[in-house]
């Protein structure tokens, strides 16, 4: 299979349904995420300025969205690097199995949305970053 690389991740658009009483983002597997949704998880109560993240995934493949404040995802395959900044509650970040992520610049009160391909499995994290040089 080939390799992913962050060339591979993408920005993906979700749809932002306007109305003077506020906005709506729907979100619908296989429709504008590309996998099927096993798992969300959020960040949340996170101090300004604070970093988190800092692991590689072997086949988990997510979906990041800001839904609140501010945050940096810089992804990495090993060869090159791709820092997105995400700010909008309409914009997710489609990061493809096998990236290395470091989550970072937080604004104090943002929320961060993951939406995962596969349910918590500790075994599919590599925690440290020389071991996912190792894997390439
Ligand atoms: P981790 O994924 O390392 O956090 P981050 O990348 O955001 O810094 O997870 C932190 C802790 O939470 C770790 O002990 C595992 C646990 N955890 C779960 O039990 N289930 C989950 O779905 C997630 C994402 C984490």
């Amino acid at each position: 299979m080939k390799k992913n690389t962050v060339f591979d991740c993408n920005i993906v658009h979700l749809p932002k349904i306007h109305s003077r009483q506020g906005n709506i983002t729907p979100v619908e597997n296989n429709v504008n995420i590309p996998f099927d949704v096993k798992r969300i998880y959020y960040l949340y109560d996170i101090p300004g300025g604070e970093s988190r993240g800092a692991h590689g995934h072997k086949d988990l493949e997510s979906v990041i969205i800001a839904l609140s404040g501010s945050f940096d995802v810089t992804i990495d395959d090993g060869e090159n690097k791709k820092t997105f900044q995400l700010n909008r509650p309409y914009m997710g970040l489609n990061i493809k199995p096998g990236m290395w992520r470091d989550l970072s610049n937080f604004s104090s009160g943002s929320i961060c949305l993951v939406l995962a391909s596969h349910i918590y499995n500790e075994n599919d994290y590599i925690r440290n970053y020389e071991d996912f040089l190792k894997r390439l």
